[in-house]
């Protein structure tokens, strides 16, 4: 059975193309903006394939660690998960009430379900897992944080639960807590099967969760309490000690290994160079230094974290998940090329350029989404042949008498 999550966040990469070129012809003025275009960009990256993805391996992973046999495809939560999404797609650029509550509350069902698939799977003879378990458990809850908030930004929910910066509360408990702790799992499951070796001891692996998930709450509590920094400091702390903690052992391991060699293994470091930025620059921000334009780094930052960190993560990962899922490739290898790598950091480069070149942001803007797009270009090329090459052997295997 071809897993249907993987194969969905395949047709998302392409149409993430599609909406980037958008971007590019609304930059240049030849077509007209409309309302839901930033939205539909962003999401199609991170529900589109960012969700797809982590509900297409998750409970492979979990059960593979637990000494348990692959679950079967839970066709219920692939249906509520993609049936929200058409619906918000639907909803968002219209900002129809009704159908924004349906289509969130269809994506939170199917988390819920998700989470409960997860602390659900069991071995017969259960091993004690390598530690990732607990970091994808803690992301997909502050997933359906960032679902209750992301639900109510447009819908009046804000008020009524005293949310005083939504959009930063939203973007937050997605990106520092379910994106983050979902790529950190990610990262210790995949190292043995890439260098051989674990990411680093049960100790560090669990220091480095403590570390993320705390520094997650701060920086939700922090906007959610309108800037307070008594949350906002300790969580940014905790939150850049444990991602450059990660950085530096997930370095170790790939130079231990020769990785570096590939594009692959490049994606997967550099990408973290636009989370981290922001967060560098939250400091500046917050203290109002002079020259640091922060309500236009809040308004543009997101995009080249969408696509620099988010986007290139998944360029490394999804064609190594279809290989291993879709193609039954044991020896699958992280994706990306040299292409690929380029053109992605220097359209993020672009976006942050465009932030203080405040005379050329319409060229320099449309220069980043036309580098973006080549970039998704290739990751979907390369996603694409991996998929249809599965999808030709499944087809031939059906057409086989039995
Ligand atoms: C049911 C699910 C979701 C809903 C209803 C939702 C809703 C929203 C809304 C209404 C906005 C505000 C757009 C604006 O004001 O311009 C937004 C922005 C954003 N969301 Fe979501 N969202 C969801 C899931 C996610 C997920 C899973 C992620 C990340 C993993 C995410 C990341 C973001 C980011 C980064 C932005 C800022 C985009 C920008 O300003 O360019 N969202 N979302």
């Amino acid at each position: 059975m071809l897993n249907p999550f993987l194969l969905t966040a395949a047709f998302y990469l392409v149409v993430a193309i599609v909406v980037v070129l958008d971007a590019v012809l609304t930059s240049f003025n030849l077509i007209p903006w409309f309302v839901g275009l930033p939205w539909l960009r962003a999401h199609f990256v991170t529900l589109g394939v960012l969700a797809q993805a982590a509900f297409g391996v998750l409970p492979a992973f979990v059960a593979n660690r637990r000494g348990a046999e692959a679950p079967a495809t839970r066709w219920d939560i692939w249906l509520l998960l993609n049936s929200g999404l058409v619906v918000l797609l639907a909803g968002m650029p219209s900002v129809n009430s009704t159908l924004i509550i349906a289509g969130g509350t269809l994506v939170f069902i199917a988390v819920t379900l998700l989470i409960l698939q997860l602390r659900g799977i069991g071995g017969e003879q259960q091993t004690q897992g390598n530690g990732s378990l607990k970091f994808y458990l803690m992301g997909l809850v502050y997933l359906l944080v960032g679902i209750i908030i992301g639900t109510g930004l447009w819908v009046g929910w804000s008020e009524p639960l005293r949310i005083a910066v939504p959009k930063e509360a939203h973007i937050h408990a997605n990106s520092w807590g379910f994106a983050s702790l979902v790529f950190a799992g990610l990262l210790v499951d995949l190292l043995p099967a890439l260098t051989g070796k674990a990411l680093a001891s049960r100790r560090a692996v669990a220091a480095i969760f403590w570390a993320m998930s705390l520094g997650a709450l701060g920086l939700v509590l922090g906007p959610w309490l309108g800037g307070n920094l008594v949350v906002t400091v300790p969580g940014l702390a905790l939150h850049i000690g444990a991602t450059v903690a990660l950085l530096i052992l997930l370095a170790r391991r790939l130079r231990g290994a020769g990785l570096y060699a590939r594009a692959g293994a490049w994606h997967l470091s550099l990408s973290y160079t636009w989370i981290l930025l922001p967060v560098m620059m939250a400091p500046l921000i917050i203290l109002e230094v002079a020259n640091v334009p922060g309500a236009e780094i809040e308004a543009t930052a997101p995009q080249a974290l969408i696509y620099g960190w988010m986007g290139q993560f998944l360029y490394a990962v999804v064609p190594y998940f279809a290989a291993r899922w879709l193609l039954r490739d044991s020896q699958a290898r992280l994706g990306g090329n040299w292409f690929s790598l380029v053109t992605v950091n220097l359209g993020a480069a672009l976006i942050w350029a465009s932030i203080f070149l405040t005379g050329v942001r319409g060229p320099i803007h449309a220069a980043a989404y036309i580098f973006l797009g080549l970039s998704l270009a290739a990751a979907a090329w390369e996603t694409g042949v991996i998929t249809l090459a599965a999808l030709r052997r499944a087809e031939q295997g059906a057409a086989q008498p039995a």
